[in-house]
Protein backbone atom coordinates (compact mmCIF):
# COMPACT_ATOMS: atom_id res chain seq x y z
CA UNK A 1 0.00 0.00 0.00
CA UNK A 2 2.50 2.85 1.17
CA UNK A 3 4.51 1.38 -1.89
CA UNK A 4 1.43 2.57 -4.36
CA UNK A 5 1.01 5.47 -2.59
CA UNK A 6 4.85 6.28 -3.31
CA UNK A 7 4.29 5.68 -6.77
CA UNK A 8 1.47 7.79 -7.41
CA UNK A 9 3.60 10.66 -6.00
CA UNK A 10 6.28 9.98 -7.89
CA UNK A 11 3.98 9.90 -10.95
CA UNK A 12 2.80 13.41 -10.17
CA UNK A 13 -0.51 12.13 -9.70
CA UNK A 14 -0.32 13.61 -5.93
CA UNK A 15 1.34 16.42 -5.54
CA UNK A 16 3.91 18.05 -3.41
CA UNK A 17 1.66 20.03 -0.56
CA UNK A 18 -1.33 18.37 -1.49
CA UNK A 19 -3.74 16.87 0.96
CA UNK A 20 -3.88 12.73 0.64
CA UNK A 21 -7.46 11.65 0.45
CA UNK A 22 -9.30 10.88 3.54
CA UNK A 23 -8.28 6.96 5.23
CA UNK A 24 -11.80 5.37 4.21
CA UNK A 25 -11.28 7.21 0.61
CA UNK A 26 -8.00 5.26 0.50
CA UNK A 27 -8.82 2.10 2.05
CA UNK A 28 -12.35 2.32 -1.11
CA UNK A 29 -9.94 3.42 -3.77
CA UNK A 30 -7.28 0.79 -3.28
CA UNK A 31 -9.59 -2.25 -2.20
CA UNK A 32 -7.75 -2.63 1.65
CA UNK A 33 -8.99 -2.44 5.06
CA UNK A 34 -8.78 0.98 7.06
CA UNK A 35 -5.72 -0.07 9.45
CA UNK A 36 -3.55 -1.22 6.44
CA UNK A 37 -4.19 2.41 5.11
CA UNK A 38 -3.03 3.39 8.65
CA UNK A 39 -0.33 1.64 8.57
CA UNK A 40 0.97 2.72 5.35
CA UNK A 41 0.55 6.10 6.60
CA UNK A 42 2.67 5.70 9.39
CA UNK A 43 5.44 3.93 7.59
CA UNK A 44 5.22 6.86 4.36
CA UNK A 45 5.40 9.37 7.46
CA UNK A 46 8.24 7.57 8.82
CA UNK A 47 10.11 7.48 5.47
CA UNK A 48 9.81 11.36 5.21
CA UNK A 49 7.07 11.18 1.86
CA UNK A 50 4.14 12.74 3.43
CA UNK A 51 3.66 14.87 6.82
CA UNK A 52 1.09 14.93 9.42
CA UNK A 53 -0.98 18.36 10.37
CA UNK A 54 -2.85 18.82 12.92
CA UNK A 55 -6.81 17.90 12.38
CA UNK A 56 -5.94 18.68 8.58
CA UNK A 57 -4.89 14.82 7.76
CA UNK A 58 -1.84 13.87 5.68
CA UNK A 59 0.03 16.01 3.09
CA UNK A 60 2.77 15.22 0.42
CA UNK A 61 5.98 17.00 2.15
CA UNK A 62 7.67 19.37 -0.46
CA UNK A 63 10.99 18.23 -1.73
CA UNK A 64 13.40 19.92 -3.69
CA UNK A 65 13.68 18.66 -7.33
CA UNK A 66 16.10 16.72 -8.16
CA UNK A 67 19.62 17.00 -10.15
CA UNK A 68 18.96 15.81 -13.73
CA UNK A 69 20.34 11.77 -15.01
CA UNK A 70 23.37 11.60 -16.25
CA UNK A 71 23.80 10.77 -20.13
CA UNK A 72 24.02 7.84 -21.81
CA UNK A 73 27.14 6.46 -21.58
CA UNK A 74 29.46 6.39 -24.50
CA UNK A 75 32.62 3.51 -24.28
CA UNK A 76 34.42 2.82 -26.55
CA UNK A 77 33.21 -0.18 -28.30
CA UNK A 78 35.78 -2.81 -28.69
CA UNK A 79 36.97 -5.96 -26.98
CA UNK A 80 39.54 -6.02 -24.34
CA UNK A 81 41.07 -7.61 -20.82
CA UNK A 82 39.18 -7.00 -17.73
CA UNK A 83 41.50 -5.80 -15.17
CA UNK A 84 41.53 -3.62 -12.15
CA UNK A 85 38.78 -5.54 -10.29
CA UNK A 86 40.59 -6.04 -7.30
CA UNK A 87 39.74 -3.73 -4.92
CA UNK A 88 36.36 -5.41 -5.22
CA UNK A 89 37.07 -7.95 -2.10
CA UNK A 90 38.44 -4.94 -0.22
CA UNK A 91 34.86 -3.18 -0.62
CA UNK A 92 33.23 -5.77 0.46
CA UNK A 93 35.15 -6.63 3.16
CA UNK A 94 34.53 -3.06 4.41
CA UNK A 95 30.68 -3.96 4.72
CA UNK A 96 30.82 -6.17 7.93
CA UNK A 97 33.29 -3.77 9.73
CA UNK A 98 31.58 -1.98 12.75
CA UNK A 99 30.83 1.50 12.69
CA UNK A 100 31.29 1.24 8.80
CA UNK A 101 28.64 2.88 6.63
CA UNK A 102 28.52 1.25 4.08
CA UNK A 103 27.27 2.63 0.79
CA UNK A 104 29.97 0.62 -1.01
CA UNK A 105 28.66 -2.88 -1.63
CA UNK A 106 24.91 -3.70 -2.88
CA UNK A 107 24.10 -5.75 -0.07
CA UNK A 108 20.50 -5.07 1.84
CA UNK A 109 21.14 -4.35 5.73
CA UNK A 110 19.39 -6.87 7.93
CA UNK A 111 16.13 -5.43 8.24
CA UNK A 112 15.07 -5.71 4.71
CA UNK A 113 15.44 -9.10 4.85
CA UNK A 114 12.91 -11.66 6.56
CA UNK A 115 15.57 -12.83 9.29
CA UNK A 116 12.83 -14.15 11.42
CA UNK A 117 10.88 -16.17 8.56
CA UNK A 118 14.41 -17.63 8.08
CA UNK A 119 15.45 -18.23 11.46
CA UNK A 120 12.35 -20.26 11.85
CA UNK A 121 12.62 -22.06 8.76
CA UNK A 122 15.99 -22.91 9.82
CA UNK A 123 15.00 -24.86 13.20
CA UNK A 124 11.97 -26.80 11.03
CA UNK A 125 14.19 -28.06 8.35
CA UNK A 126 17.25 -29.30 10.98
CA UNK A 127 13.92 -31.12 13.28
CA UNK A 128 12.32 -32.32 10.03
CA UNK A 129 14.37 -33.05 7.59
CA UNK A 130 18.15 -33.36 9.16
CA UNK A 131 19.22 -36.25 7.39
CA UNK A 132 18.51 -35.38 4.16
CA UNK A 133 19.67 -32.16 4.25
CA UNK A 134 23.75 -33.92 5.39
CA UNK A 135 23.29 -35.71 2.02
CA UNK A 136 24.79 -33.85 -1.20
CA UNK A 137 22.37 -32.51 -3.46
CA UNK A 138 24.11 -33.33 -7.07
CA UNK A 139 23.16 -30.88 -10.11
CA UNK A 140 20.27 -29.84 -10.43
CA UNK A 141 19.72 -29.88 -6.80
CA UNK A 142 16.85 -30.11 -4.07
CA UNK A 143 13.60 -30.82 -6.10
CA UNK A 144 11.48 -29.31 -3.69
CA UNK A 145 13.38 -26.26 -4.27
CA UNK A 146 13.01 -26.12 -8.02
CA UNK A 147 9.24 -26.92 -8.10
CA UNK A 148 9.07 -23.45 -5.86
CA UNK A 149 11.10 -21.70 -7.79
CA UNK A 150 9.43 -23.24 -11.52
CA UNK A 151 6.31 -21.70 -9.86
CA UNK A 152 7.62 -18.40 -9.18
CA UNK A 153 8.84 -17.92 -12.08
CA UNK A 154 5.38 -18.14 -13.57
CA UNK A 155 5.37 -13.82 -12.18
CA UNK A 156 8.30 -13.17 -14.29
CA UNK A 157 6.06 -14.35 -17.29
CA UNK A 158 8.20 -18.14 -17.77
CA UNK A 159 6.92 -21.32 -17.99
CA UNK A 160 9.59 -23.11 -16.38
CA UNK A 161 9.78 -27.08 -15.92
CA UNK A 162 11.54 -27.60 -12.41
CA UNK A 163 13.70 -30.50 -14.55
CA UNK A 164 15.23 -27.15 -16.22
CA UNK A 165 16.12 -25.39 -13.07
CA UNK A 166 19.76 -25.94 -11.67
CA UNK A 167 20.49 -24.55 -8.42
CA UNK A 168 23.48 -22.72 -8.16
CA UNK A 169 25.86 -20.91 -4.78
CA UNK A 170 24.28 -17.66 -5.96
CA UNK A 171 23.66 -15.91 -8.68
CA UNK A 172 27.37 -15.15 -9.09
CA UNK A 173 28.20 -18.93 -9.86
CA UNK A 174 25.21 -18.68 -12.14
CA UNK A 175 26.45 -16.44 -13.95
CA UNK A 176 29.92 -18.56 -14.31
CA UNK A 177 28.29 -21.12 -14.90
CA UNK A 178 26.84 -19.68 -18.20
CA UNK A 179 29.36 -17.86 -19.46
CA UNK A 180 32.00 -21.32 -18.94
CA UNK A 181 29.11 -22.98 -21.32
CA UNK A 182 28.96 -20.66 -23.89
CA UNK A 183 32.85 -18.84 -24.37
CA UNK A 184 36.31 -20.00 -24.18
CA UNK A 185 39.21 -17.88 -22.68
CA UNK A 186 39.56 -15.06 -25.44
CA UNK A 187 35.95 -14.84 -26.89
CA UNK A 188 34.46 -11.33 -26.58
CA UNK A 189 31.18 -10.68 -24.45
CA UNK A 190 29.12 -8.15 -25.16
CA UNK A 191 27.98 -6.29 -21.73
CA UNK A 192 26.08 -3.67 -20.71
CA UNK A 193 28.22 -0.04 -19.27
CA UNK A 194 28.10 1.10 -16.86
CA UNK A 195 27.99 -3.11 -15.16
CA UNK A 196 27.94 -4.65 -12.22
CA UNK A 197 31.36 -4.98 -11.47
CA UNK A 198 30.73 -9.10 -9.84
CA UNK A 199 30.31 -10.13 -13.73
CA UNK A 200 33.83 -8.18 -14.57
CA UNK A 201 35.54 -10.54 -12.18
CA UNK A 202 33.58 -13.32 -13.95
CA UNK A 203 35.01 -12.30 -17.37
CA UNK A 204 38.43 -11.12 -16.10
CA UNK A 205 38.95 -14.97 -14.39
CA UNK A 206 37.50 -16.54 -17.09
CA UNK A 207 40.41 -15.03 -19.97
CA UNK A 208 37.44 -13.41 -21.51
CA UNK A 209 37.20 -10.18 -23.04
CA UNK A 210 34.77 -7.83 -22.32
CA UNK A 211 32.94 -5.21 -25.27
CA UNK A 212 31.04 -2.45 -23.44
CA UNK A 213 27.98 -0.93 -25.03
CA UNK A 214 26.68 2.24 -24.67
CA UNK A 215 23.78 2.21 -22.28
CA UNK A 216 20.72 4.39 -21.53
CA UNK A 217 20.19 5.13 -17.59
CA UNK A 218 16.09 4.39 -18.52
CA UNK A 219 16.03 2.29 -20.78
CA UNK A 220 19.15 0.14 -21.24
CA UNK A 221 22.08 -0.68 -24.15
CA UNK A 222 21.20 0.94 -27.20
CA UNK A 223 20.27 -2.37 -29.65
CA UNK A 224 21.62 -0.03 -32.27
CA UNK A 225 24.93 0.21 -31.05
CA UNK A 226 24.44 -3.74 -30.22
CA UNK A 227 23.58 -4.39 -33.84
CA UNK A 228 26.73 -2.53 -35.14
CA UNK A 229 29.10 -4.53 -32.63
CA UNK A 230 27.35 -7.82 -33.49
CA UNK A 231 28.01 -7.06 -37.29
CA UNK A 232 31.64 -5.97 -36.53
CA UNK A 233 32.79 -8.79 -33.97
CA UNK A 234 32.46 -12.20 -33.43
CA UNK A 235 30.42 -11.67 -30.06
CA UNK A 236 29.94 -14.80 -28.07
CA UNK A 237 27.17 -13.96 -25.85
CA UNK A 238 25.68 -10.92 -24.47
CA UNK A 239 25.53 -10.46 -20.55
CA UNK A 240 22.61 -8.16 -19.22
CA UNK A 241 20.59 -7.21 -16.61
CA UNK A 242 16.95 -5.98 -17.89
CA UNK A 243 15.54 -5.74 -14.70
CA UNK A 244 16.70 -2.98 -12.11
CA UNK A 245 20.04 -3.29 -13.61
CA UNK A 246 22.96 -2.86 -11.08
CA UNK A 247 24.21 0.37 -11.04
CA UNK A 248 21.83 2.45 -13.08
CA UNK A 249 18.47 0.73 -12.13
CA UNK A 250 16.69 1.10 -15.34
CA UNK A 251 14.19 -1.71 -16.45
CA UNK A 252 14.27 -2.68 -20.12
CA UNK A 253 10.03 -1.54 -21.63
CA UNK A 254 9.39 -4.96 -22.94
CA UNK A 255 9.02 -3.43 -26.71
CA UNK A 256 13.34 -3.42 -26.43
CA UNK A 257 13.38 -7.04 -24.90
CA UNK A 258 11.49 -8.54 -27.84
CA UNK A 259 13.33 -6.24 -30.51
CA UNK A 260 16.84 -7.46 -28.18
CA UNK A 261 16.00 -11.10 -28.57
CA UNK A 262 15.18 -10.79 -32.26
CA UNK A 263 18.52 -9.00 -32.70
CA UNK A 264 20.49 -12.03 -30.89
CA UNK A 265 18.29 -14.56 -32.73
CA UNK A 266 19.71 -13.08 -35.91
CA UNK A 267 23.17 -13.62 -35.29
CA UNK A 268 22.74 -17.01 -33.29
CA UNK A 269 23.65 -15.08 -29.98
CA UNK A 270 23.17 -16.18 -26.49
CA UNK A 271 21.74 -13.81 -23.72
CA UNK A 272 22.59 -14.59 -20.11
CA UNK A 273 20.11 -12.37 -18.27
CA UNK A 274 20.54 -11.64 -14.61
CA UNK A 275 17.28 -11.39 -12.82
CA UNK A 276 18.53 -10.85 -9.51
CA UNK A 277 16.84 -7.38 -8.88
CA UNK A 278 13.47 -7.98 -10.77
CA UNK A 279 11.48 -8.59 -8.09
CA UNK A 280 12.32 -5.74 -6.18
CA UNK A 281 10.58 -2.85 -8.70
CA UNK A 282 9.17 0.24 -7.11
CA UNK A 283 5.76 -0.47 -9.29
CA UNK A 284 3.22 -3.15 -8.07
CA UNK A 285 3.91 -4.83 -11.59
CA UNK A 286 6.63 -7.35 -11.41
CA UNK A 287 7.98 -6.90 -15.12
CA UNK A 288 8.73 -10.01 -17.32
CA UNK A 289 11.88 -11.25 -17.87
CA UNK A 290 13.57 -11.34 -21.39
CA UNK A 291 13.26 -14.95 -20.84
CA UNK A 292 9.42 -15.05 -21.01
CA UNK A 293 9.81 -14.45 -24.76
CA UNK A 294 12.48 -16.50 -25.69
CA UNK A 295 11.40 -19.78 -28.15
CA UNK A 296 14.87 -21.13 -29.01
CA UNK A 297 16.13 -21.61 -25.19
CA UNK A 298 18.86 -19.20 -26.38
CA UNK A 299 18.61 -17.31 -23.47
CA UNK A 300 20.46 -18.62 -19.67
CA UNK A 301 18.37 -16.76 -17.06
CA UNK A 302 20.60 -16.34 -13.78
CA UNK A 303 19.06 -15.39 -10.27
CA UNK A 304 19.40 -16.29 -6.63
CA UNK A 305 17.77 -15.06 -3.36
CA UNK A 306 20.62 -13.12 -1.91
CA UNK A 307 19.10 -9.95 -2.47
CA UNK A 308 15.23 -11.07 -1.26
CA UNK A 309 15.83 -13.76 1.13
CA UNK A 310 19.95 -13.25 2.35
CA UNK A 311 23.19 -13.48 0.80
CA UNK A 312 24.41 -15.70 2.92
CA UNK A 313 22.43 -18.69 2.04
CA UNK A 314 24.17 -18.34 -0.92
CA UNK A 315 20.90 -19.65 -3.07
CA UNK A 316 20.28 -18.84 -6.72
CA UNK A 317 19.63 -20.63 -9.47
CA UNK A 318 19.89 -20.84 -13.76
CA UNK A 319 17.54 -21.97 -16.07
CA UNK A 320 20.21 -22.99 -18.91
CA UNK A 321 18.03 -23.35 -21.89
CA UNK A 322 19.93 -25.58 -24.63
CA UNK A 323 22.80 -25.00 -22.59
CA UNK A 324 21.74 -27.27 -19.86
CA UNK A 325 24.24 -30.27 -20.43
CA UNK A 326 27.34 -28.31 -20.16
CA UNK A 327 25.85 -26.21 -17.32
CA UNK A 328 25.14 -29.54 -15.25
CA UNK A 329 28.22 -30.21 -16.05
CA UNK A 330 30.12 -27.54 -15.08
CA UNK A 331 28.16 -27.07 -11.94
CA UNK A 332 29.42 -30.36 -11.09
CA UNK A 333 33.10 -30.38 -11.66
CA UNK A 334 33.34 -26.74 -9.90
CA UNK A 335 31.97 -27.80 -6.69
CA UNK A 336 29.94 -30.84 -6.61
CA UNK A 337 27.13 -29.63 -5.61
CA UNK A 338 25.04 -26.35 -3.52
CA UNK A 339 25.36 -27.13 0.05
CA UNK A 340 21.77 -28.95 0.76
CA UNK A 341 20.58 -27.23 4.20
CA UNK A 342 20.10 -23.51 2.55
CA UNK A 343 18.47 -25.57 0.02
CA UNK A 344 15.73 -26.95 2.39
CA UNK A 345 15.62 -23.33 4.08
CA UNK A 346 14.52 -21.87 0.91
CA UNK A 347 12.37 -24.00 -0.18
CA UNK A 348 10.65 -24.54 3.08
CA UNK A 349 9.98 -20.40 3.40
CA UNK A 350 9.05 -20.39 -0.27
CA UNK A 351 6.00 -23.24 0.57
CA UNK A 352 4.84 -21.96 3.62
CA UNK A 353 3.78 -18.22 2.14
CA UNK A 354 3.88 -15.26 3.48
CA UNK A 355 7.36 -14.27 0.69
CA UNK A 356 4.76 -12.09 -1.39
CA UNK A 357 3.85 -10.22 1.59
CA UNK A 358 7.74 -9.82 2.56
CA UNK A 359 8.14 -8.39 -1.18
CA UNK A 360 5.52 -6.36 -1.26
CA UNK A 361 6.99 -4.21 2.07
CA UNK A 362 10.39 -4.50 0.69
CA UNK A 363 9.55 -2.69 -2.28
CA UNK A 364 8.10 0.12 -0.78
CA UNK A 365 10.90 0.50 1.51
CA UNK A 366 13.67 0.10 -1.02
CA UNK A 367 11.69 2.91 -3.36
CA UNK A 368 11.51 5.18 -0.07
CA UNK A 369 14.80 4.37 0.76
CA UNK A 370 16.26 5.01 -2.27
CA UNK A 371 13.86 8.79 -2.72
CA UNK A 372 15.63 9.57 0.66
CA UNK A 373 18.86 8.91 -0.52
CA UNK A 374 18.15 11.01 -3.63
CA UNK A 375 16.58 13.69 -1.60
CA UNK A 376 20.17 13.64 0.39
CA UNK A 377 22.47 13.86 -2.21
CA UNK A 378 20.97 15.86 -4.17
CA UNK A 379 21.17 18.66 -0.93
CA UNK A 380 24.91 17.60 -0.14
CA UNK A 381 26.49 17.04 -2.93
CA UNK A 382 28.00 19.74 -5.25
CA UNK A 383 26.47 21.41 -8.33
CA UNK A 384 26.67 19.77 -11.40
CA UNK A 385 26.10 16.41 -9.75
CA UNK A 386 23.43 14.20 -11.28
CA UNK A 387 21.65 11.48 -10.24
CA UNK A 388 19.74 7.83 -11.94
CA UNK A 389 16.28 7.77 -11.29
CA UNK A 390 16.09 3.52 -10.40
CA UNK A 391 13.02 2.25 -11.14
CA UNK A 392 13.45 -1.39 -8.72
CA UNK A 393 16.07 -2.30 -6.67
CA UNK A 394 18.66 -0.49 -4.12
CA UNK A 395 21.23 1.41 -5.70
CA UNK A 396 22.25 5.05 -7.04
CA UNK A 397 24.36 5.73 -9.60
CA UNK A 398 25.90 9.75 -8.90
CA UNK A 399 27.97 11.41 -11.31
CA UNK A 400 30.13 14.04 -9.88
CA UNK A 401 31.98 17.02 -11.09
CA UNK A 402 34.54 16.02 -13.67
CA UNK A 403 37.21 16.96 -11.45
CA UNK A 404 36.11 14.30 -8.80
CA UNK A 405 38.01 11.59 -9.00
CA UNK A 406 35.77 8.68 -7.20
CA UNK A 407 38.81 6.61 -6.69
CA UNK A 408 40.68 9.28 -3.94
CA UNK A 409 37.18 10.10 -2.97
CA UNK A 410 36.47 6.42 -2.45
CA UNK A 411 39.92 6.88 0.13
CA UNK A 412 39.28 9.96 1.78
CA UNK A 413 35.69 8.67 2.83
CA UNK A 414 37.01 5.08 4.01
CA UNK A 415 39.12 7.24 6.20
CA UNK A 416 36.18 9.02 7.55
CA UNK A 417 34.63 5.08 8.03
CA UNK A 418 32.21 5.66 5.07
CA UNK A 419 32.52 2.95 1.98
CA UNK A 420 31.77 3.82 -1.83
CA UNK A 421 31.83 1.81 -4.34
CA UNK A 422 33.92 4.14 -7.28
CA UNK A 423 33.06 4.08 -10.87
CA UNK A 424 35.86 2.40 -12.44
CA UNK A 425 34.80 -0.66 -11.08
CA UNK A 426 31.88 -0.85 -13.06
CA UNK A 427 33.89 -0.71 -15.85
CA UNK A 428 36.24 -2.82 -17.96
CA UNK A 429 38.27 0.14 -18.89
CA UNK A 430 38.53 2.11 -16.19
CA UNK A 431 35.61 4.61 -17.19
CA UNK A 432 33.61 6.27 -15.01
CA UNK A 433 36.49 8.14 -12.76
CA UNK A 434 34.14 11.03 -11.49
CA UNK A 435 30.93 8.16 -10.59
CA UNK A 436 30.07 6.81 -7.61
CA UNK A 437 27.35 4.04 -6.55
CA UNK A 438 25.50 4.30 -3.29
CA UNK A 439 23.41 1.76 -1.65
CA UNK A 440 20.19 2.44 -0.23
CA UNK A 441 19.03 -0.43 1.52
CA UNK A 442 20.55 0.70 5.35
CA UNK A 443 18.68 1.99 7.88
CA UNK A 444 17.85 5.38 7.70
CA UNK A 445 19.00 7.51 10.74
CA UNK A 446 21.67 9.84 12.48
CA UNK A 447 24.42 7.95 11.24
CA UNK A 448 23.34 7.59 7.35
CA UNK A 449 21.95 10.73 7.40
CA UNK A 450 26.07 12.74 8.68
CA UNK A 451 27.70 10.01 6.29
CA UNK A 452 26.13 11.80 3.40
CA UNK A 453 26.78 15.26 4.43
CA UNK A 454 30.59 14.20 5.15
CA UNK A 455 30.42 12.78 1.64
CA UNK A 456 29.35 15.68 0.29
CA UNK A 457 31.60 17.84 1.92
CA UNK A 458 34.56 15.49 0.57
CA UNK A 459 33.17 15.58 -2.93
CA UNK A 460 32.63 19.63 -2.46
CA UNK A 461 36.61 19.58 -1.79
CA UNK A 462 37.92 17.87 -4.68
CA UNK A 463 35.37 19.20 -7.04
CA UNK A 464 37.25 22.61 -5.97
CA UNK A 465 40.95 20.98 -6.26
CA UNK A 466 41.61 20.04 -2.75
C1 LIG B 1 23.31 -7.82 -10.86
C2 LIG B 1 23.88 -8.76 -9.84
N1 LIG B 1 24.16 -10.05 -10.18
C3 LIG B 1 24.68 -10.91 -9.32
C4 LIG B 1 24.97 -10.55 -8.02
C5 LIG B 1 25.60 -11.56 -7.09
O1 LIG B 1 24.60 -12.31 -6.51
P1 LIG B 1 24.84 -13.51 -5.48
O2 LIG B 1 25.17 -12.87 -4.16
O3 LIG B 1 23.56 -14.24 -5.47
O4 LIG B 1 25.95 -14.34 -6.00
C6 LIG B 1 24.69 -9.24 -7.60
C7 LIG B 1 25.01 -8.80 -6.24
O5 LIG B 1 25.12 -7.63 -5.95
C8 LIG B 1 24.13 -8.33 -8.54
O6 LIG B 1 23.83 -7.06 -8.22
Amino acid sequence: MAARITERIEQMQYVPGERLPGVRKLSRQFGVSVGTVIQAQHLLEDQGRIEARPRAGYFVRARAPLPAAPEPSRPSTRPTLVSGQAMALRLVQATHQPGVVSFGAAVPAEGFLPVQAERAALRRVVSRYAERATAYAFPPGVMELRVQIARRMADAGCTVDPDEVIITSGCQEALTLALRAVAVPGDVIAIESPTFYGLLQVIESLGLKALEIPTHPDHGISLEALQVVLERWPVKACVLVPNYSNPLGYCMPLARKHALLALLAGHDVPLIEDDIWGDLGFGHERPPAVLAGDRDGRVLYCSSFSKTLSPGLRVGWIVPGRYREPVSYYKYVSNLATATLPQWVVAELLAQGGYDRHLRRVRGEYAAHVARLSDAVAESFPPGTRLTRPQGGCVLWVELPQAVDSLVLYERAQARQISIAPGPMFSATGKYRPFIRLNAALPWGRPVEQAVVVLGDLAHQLAEGD
